[in-house]
Parts: C-alpha cells; sequence; structure tokens
C-alpha cells in the first residue's frame, strides 16, 4: 500500500487526518503550542529562509524535496511509512500473531512510557543546539544544523501524533509535557542525562550528532520491530531521516581531524592551538566524553523491564529479523559487564534480562566505524597518532561500572586518582575555553573556519559556495 502525503492540510501528513475530525482538530490546537514552543526554543540566529529537506513522501525514490523555506513556515508533518500488508510480530510471546493496530490494554501504560521517552529526546536536542547558530563554522554547516533542528522537530510530531491518536486523553496531556519540558531546566528537566547536557561549540555538536543521534537510530530501531504497527512505521520513517543527522556528525568530525592533521604537516608540531586548529588530544577528550554519556543512554547490562517490553512485543532487537534464533530468547544467556572480584569482567545472565547489553554492543561495533575512518585520515596523512574509543568501564554514570572509576583502557582506580588524572581524558575548561574561543561566526558563502576543513560536496548536488542560508 502506498501513500501520498496531503500537503492541502494544516498539518501535512499520510495518515488520512481528515477522515478523523477529532484527531484532526485536537493536532490542530497543539500545533500553535509546538510553533510557540520553537519560536522560544527552537534556533536563536534569526534568518530569512533556509535550503531545507522536506519530507513529501514515503516510499524509497523521491521522499524529500529541497527548497528555501523560512523556517517558522516548515511543514512538519506526520509520516508513517508504508502499510506491510499481513505483517507479523516478529519476536516474544505472541510471535507469529499479526500486529496491532490498536493499542492493547495491558501493554497501554508501557507503550505510553516509551513513546514518551523517545519524544522527549528530539525537542531537547533542539533546545540543546539552539544557540549554535551564532557561530556557525560556513553556511552549508548552517544549513545542516536547521536541518537537523527541524527534522527533530517533526520527529516530536511523530511522537504527539501517537500519544494524541492512541493514548486519549492521557496521551494529550503527555503531549503538552514534551514541550513544558526543557533541557538543562532545573524545575523540569529532560527526562535522560545526556538530553541536559549543553552543546556549547560545534565540535560538541558533531560529537553530538556521531554518538548521541546514534543511541537515537539504535532506539529507534528497536522501536520499528514493535508489535505495534503505527509505531513500528512512525520509526521506520524516523530512521530515513535520522541517517542524515549522523552523516552531519560523522563528516564533520573528518573534517576537523582533516584539518588538524593539515596544520601539524604545515607547522610540523603536534601542538596546533597557535595555529588556530584543534589538537587530536582535545577531540579524543571530547569522543571519551560523548561516547561514554551516550553509552549510559542505553541503561544497565540488565533490566527486566526490558525483558518484559520483548517478551510482550513491545520493542524488539536492532535487526531482529535477521537474527538467527527463536527470537523468544527464554532459554538463552548473554555475558554481561559486570564488577567481578573488583575487576572489570563479565557475568552470564538469561539473555531477555540482557537485552540492553545486546543493543549496546550493536551500538559500540557501529560506533567504531568513525574511529576507523578518522584514524585512515590520520594515517593518509602519515601521522602516528590514533584515536580511540575508551573502554566502556569509563567514565559511566549509569549500570555496573557506576560505582568506579575506570581509565580510557578499562583498569579500576581510586577516587584521587580519578580527580587527578581526568583531565587528560576528559575536556577541560581550558580545553572547552580554546575550542569556544575558535567558534567565531563564518557566514559568507563559500568561506570557512579555519578550525574544519570544507566538506567534499555540497548538499543535494549544490556546490559548498551556495547561499544555503540567508541571514535575517
Ligand atoms: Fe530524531
Ligand atoms: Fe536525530
Amino acid at each position: 500500500m502506498t501513500t501520498t502525503a496531503d500537503y492541502g492540510e494544516k498539518i501535512p501528513n499520510n495518515v488520512d487526518l481528515r477522515e478523523d475530525r477529532r484527531l484532526q482538530r485536537a493536532l490542530e490546537s497543539w500545533q500553535p503550542n509546538f510553533l510557540s514552543w520553537w519560536d522560544s526554543m527552537g534556533p536563536s540566529l534569526p534568518t530569512q529562509d533556509v535550503y531545507l529537506r522536506t519530507a513529501v513522501n514515503v516510499g524509497r525514490e523521491g521522499w524529500a524535496h529541497f527548497g528555501h523555506v523560512a523556517m517558522r513556515d516548515y511543514r512538519w508533518g506526520i509520516f508513517l511509512a508504508d502499510r506491510k500488508e499481513d505483517r507479523r510480530i516478529a519476536f516474544g510471546q505472541h510471535k507469529g500473531e499479526p500486529v496491532w493496530q490498536k493499542v492493547p490494554g495491558e501493554y497501554r501504560a508501557d507503550l505510553q512510557r516509551l513513546i514518551v521517552i523517545q519524544g522527549d529526546t528530539e525537542p531537547a536536542s533542539v533546545e540543546q543546539q539552539r544557540n549554535l547558530g551564532a557561530t556557525a563554522p560556513s553556511l552549508y554547516d548552517l544549513r545542516n544544523l536547521f536541518q537537523v533542528n527541524v527534522e527533530e522537530g517533526r520527529h516530536l510530531w511523530a511522537m504527539v501524533y501517537l500519544l494524541h491518536a492512541y493514548f486519549g486523553r492521557e496521551g494529550r496531556e503527555e503531549a503538552e509535557e514534551l514541550l513544558h519540558r526543557n533541557s538543562g531546566s532545573e524545575e523540569s528537566p529532560r527526562i535522560l542525562g545526556a538530553f541536559n547536557e549543553e552543546t556549547p561549540d560545534w565540535l560538541s555538536f558533531f560529537m553530538f550528532t556521531y554518538f548521541t543521534d546514534r543511541d537515537g537510530k539504535y532506539q529507534l530501531g528497536t522501536l520499528k520491530e514493535s508489535a505495534f504497527d503505527p509505531l513500528s512505521r512512525t520509526c521506520e520513517f524516523m530512521l530515513k531521516e535520522e541517517s542524515h543527522h549522523m552523516f552531519v556528525g560523522t563528516t564533520g568530525i573528518d573534517r576537523v581531524v582533516q584539518r588538524t592533521v593539515e596544520l601539524m604537516r604545515e607547522h610540523d608540531t603536534d601542538d596546533v592551538i597557535a595555529h588556530g586548529g584543534i589538537p587530536l588530544e582535545v577531540i579524543q577528550k571530547y569522543v571519551n566524553f560523548h561516547y561514554s554519556v551516550s553509552l549510559d543512554l542505553f541503561g544497565g547490562e540488565t533490566s527486566t523491564n526490558v525483558a518484559n517490553y520483548f517478551t510482550a512485543g513491545l520493542k524488539g532487537r536492532w535487526a531482529e529479523e535477521r537474527r538467527k534464533d527463536d527470537h523468544r530468547l527464554t532459554d538463552d544467556s548473554i555475558m554481561v559487564d559486570a564488577i567481578v572480584d573488583g575487576t572489570v569482567g563479565q557475568t552470564e545472565v538469561a539473555a531477555l534480562v540482557g537485552l540492553n547489553t545486546d543493543l549496546r554492543r550493536e551500538y559500540i561495533s557501529d560506533c567504531q566505524n568513525g574511529l576507523n575512518r578518522w584514524n585512515r585520515i590520520l594515517e593518509e596523512a602519515g601521522v602516528p597518532q590514533r584515536l580511540r574509543l575508551p573502554h566502556a568501564a569509563f567514565n559511566r554514570r549509569v549500570g555496573a561500572f557506576t560505582g568506579i572509576e575506570a581509565t580510557p583502557e578499562g583498569e579500576i582506580i581510586s577516587a584521587e586518582e580519578w580527580e587527578r588524572r581526568k583531565g587528560g581524558w576528559l575536556p577541560t575548561d581550558v580545553d572547552k575555553a580554546h575550542v569556544r574561543s575558535l567558534m567565531q561566526p563564518v557566514h559568507q558563502p563559500g568561506k570557512i573556519a579555519a578550525w574544519i576543513a570544507p566538506p567534499r560536496q555540497g548538499i543535494n548536488g549544490k556546490p559548498f559556495d551556495y547561499d544555503y542560508v540567508h541571514l535575517a
């Protein structure tokens, strides 16, 4: 079944919103609240228009349209991937049964919670990034930032649609709350820790889109498997947009590393600070920080809640249907990280309770691809240094390693030693101040800041010096 988006409506959608007047009215009354949230918490840099991608369809080809639009007039819409006829539940106790088009009463509270947690991260990242426009290294980068921002706004719409359409009054209340909680707020912070951290500079932004948006990819991947079909279809389409966010992170860090090695070679020094670059050592510290806080987002090594979600069919594994096992896991086991006899080790648990570990492992091996890529840039430039992912025990505040401190190699150290040495592993105030000092805006087409290399290509076939953004 192929659906085309309806753009004649106030809220573009491919869910036949006009057929359900009550739902349409409820969402249309949420829309002004969304816009006032966008006005007060969205990008703070005033612009006339931005060269943006807008989702117009959900098929494989031609799903997006590119053009200059005033950001406030962006057509945030509701798009679900096409429904698969006869889709069956792929895992858990209901494996083989038809998927659900309505929320089963016994899973209502859990499904609502999963949707709220996912929904909360989407506007949170817009809030975290709201002031970055003022220091963009190029118009190309500025455009990419805004693209990520409007799409995270659309992802909020995606979750709010599910809450309004399937969870009644409670769902509508939760949809309001998604606009009331704010990143870093004292009274009502965002739900997850990493989404209350600030994104104060562009190196942090690229790290965030590489490591933290990638966590989002894996969470969406598990929800895409859900037996609740509207949630599955929503997440499938979100994943499509999400891949651009990770592209921004991957290539952003590529370009920082590239520029750093250029400066290292040009001036024959590792200390590129004096030459306006970011030293590899500082890039490594940013990797250490963003990777470790993103590992925390996967939760504890073991979780009975997640076991129950899987058994119930609410949330599957990454690439569930490609797994070669019984998809019920009632007799399987998994090794998970643990402190064993005072050292970093592993312990065996039932596969069902270890599902957070399974997902985190998929994520870790995906993260390694970026490191390989950046190390190729170093290798090709003929510099001996390499970047690496720190050990899973490093700087953790959630799970088995919460109570200990460990080096990036995974060796347990005392709290005193951690305090003494952590400045060598995590960005210090001096490092952050240096990075921030480089964040001078470059807002002329075709120009770029000195700490980052230009991209190999522009967006949608446009050149790098295209006028991607018209400032106000
Ligand atoms: Fe998102
Ligand atoms: Fe994203």
